[in-house]
């Protein structure tokens, strides 16, 4: 971590830091989703222990009209954008904003001098950016909006070392682990500071999602990246399998077995057998590899919690910032442990069923093609918040062809009361080492119809006009194949 804070980027968080500390009001201004959440709640304990007055507020996205409502807000309080902010920084210009984000923008809302490989920002730009890609840095796996906000709270004061759990929450929920399973780059020095600390406990074990929460057969029925031929998606098959190997399904009050409750022999059985289902059922070694990984355990919360591990908290935060609730999903980052928490869990079930029954709903109705991008429209029938999280589940479950990205419709009201479509855009990791980059392709292929659209690589999302879903595949699957030409 002592090289972090020597280097560029470094340097630039300590430099904002003293900005921030010299404000008398800041606006924190986030995204809704994991990363977007933690990274708010580490600038509003930061600021919060700096005594510097402050409110927080979340946008599912920011338009004109929210950066217009930003700039307004910029006279009364120093506004400091999270994880949001890079794509409009030409116009959050001057002293009053803060920009802590990692999502591509093109150059000119970047607006640095291309004669340098030094970010010399321009007058007009934002003065206080933080951003990995002007740092030489991947904003899709360095660091997400969350580290970045965890570099500046540090550079506000080193007692803010224990918020960097929070660092780590926001860069699984935005899977920036995914292609190496494990963290890398700034992320994984900052993992390494947390377990210095004691805050952390990096392990390697099985990668599924639930080790803490769900029992252990759900576990593999629910596993599919990588899928298990005969297990994943068939129950009583992961009973049986887990029989044959003396796995005890309960406890002897009745509760069910987890991933957590396990010892390290019954663990080791588990992973040779799953390790065997998949190379008898076709699969590879490196589909193997893909079930072990770095997982993060934060060893204050409790055993079998969802707090206790990183990718179950992140989707705890996920089942409040996309439903509507983000504050409450604030709390329990800031530490609330009672109602909060209480009312979270029971989000968290309303956002599994509201899953399940889109993915349902996306399979009755098909997934179309348009050349080189595959497609479905949920209408109204989902929520567009949602809609980006199944575009990733079907193309990771093997169910519809991997080797094309996929859009998701939906229908979205914006803060005005009109309608516009929302899109979101899901690739996978091989096409991206091929040279896909979805943030470039979704925000030229928006604005070819009058939309807006940005993101990562990997993942990015679209506000177009009602009725232009066509047009948009056009220009999309265009833009793809140059990219992959
Ligand atoms: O706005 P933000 O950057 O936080 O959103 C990133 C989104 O991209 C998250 O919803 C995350 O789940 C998604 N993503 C993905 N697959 C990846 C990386 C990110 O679906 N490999
Ligand atoms: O909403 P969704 O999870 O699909 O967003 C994927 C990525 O695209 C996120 O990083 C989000 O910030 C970005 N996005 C964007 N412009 C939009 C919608 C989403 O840059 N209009
Ligand atoms: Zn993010």
């Amino acid at each position: 971590m002592e090289a972090v804070s020597n280097s560029r980027i470094g340097s630039e968080a300590a430099r904002i830091a003293c900005r921030i500390r010299s404000a008398t009001t800041v606006t924190v201004v986030s995204h809704i989703d994991a990363d977007g959440i933690s990274a708010a709640s580490i600038a509003s304990s930061a600021l919060e222990r700096a005594k510097i007055p402050h409110d927080v507020l979340f946008f599912k996205k920011l338009d004109e009209a929210a950066v217009d409502s930003l700039i307004k807000l910029s006279s009364e309080a120093l506004v400091w954008l999270t994880d949001l902010g890079s794509s409009h920084s030409s116009r959050l210009a001057g002293e009053d904003f803060v920009i802590t984000d990692h999502h591509h923008a093109s150059e000119s809302d970047f607006a640095v001098d291309g004669s340098s490989d030094q970010a010399f920002f321009l007058p007009f730009a934002c003065r206080y950016h933080l951003n990995p890609h002007l740092f030489g840095y991947s904003g899709d796996r360095d660091i997400s909006g969350s580290g970045l906000a965890f570099l500046v709270s540090l550079g506000m004061d080193a007692e803010n070392e224990d918020l960097v759990k929070l660092a780590i929450i926001g860069a699984i929920g935005d899977m920036q682990d995914s292609d190496m399973r494990r963290l890398t780059g700034l992320n994984a020095e900052i993992a390494k500071f947390g377990a210095k600390r004691g805050r952390i406990e990096r392990r390697y074990d099985l990668r599924l999602f639930g080790t803490q929460t769900r029992p252990i057969q759900r576990l593999i029925e629910y596993c599919s990246d990588p899928m298990i031929p005969g297990l994943t998606g068939d129950g009583p098959a992961c009973d049986d399998f887990l029989r044959s190997l003396r796995i005890p399904l309960s406890s002897e009050n009745g509760a069910p077995t987890r991933w957590c409750d396990l010892n390290s022999g019954e663990r080791r059985r588990i992973i040779t057998g799953l390790s065997r289902k998949i190379l008898e059922g076709g699969g590879i070694e490196k589909d193997v590899e893909r079930l072990m990984g770095e997982i993060y355990i934060f060893p204050e919360e409790e055993v079998g919690s969802p707090l206790r591990e990183a990718r179950e908290f992140a989707t705890l935060l996920n089942s409040c910032g996309r439903n509507d609730m983000p504050e409450l999903a604030l709390e329990i980052c800031k530490g609330d442990r009672r109602s909060a928490l209480e009312n979270a869990y029971s989000l968290l079930r309303t956002h599994r069923e509201n899953i399940s029954n889109a993915i349902n709903f996306v399979r009755q109705m098909g997934v179309g093609t348009k050349g080189r991008v595959q497609h479905f429209h949920c209408a109204d029938q989902v929520k567009d918040t949602i809609v980006g999280i199944i575009a990733g589940m079907l193309l990771g479950s093997g169910e519809i062809d991997p080797s094309k990205p996929v859009v998701g419709f939906a229908i979205s009201k914006e803060e005005d009361g009109r309608f516009k479509i929302k899109a979101s855009i899901r690739g996978s990791r091989h096409l991206v080492e091929m040279g896909l980059n979805l943030a470039s392709a979704v925000k030229s292929a928006a604005e070819s119809v009058s939309g807006v659209g940005g993101g990562h690589s990997v993942a990015a999302g679209a506000t177009l006009p009602l009725g232009s879903e066509d047009r948009f595949l056009a220009a999309l699957d265009a833009e793809i194949s140059k990219q992959l030409a």
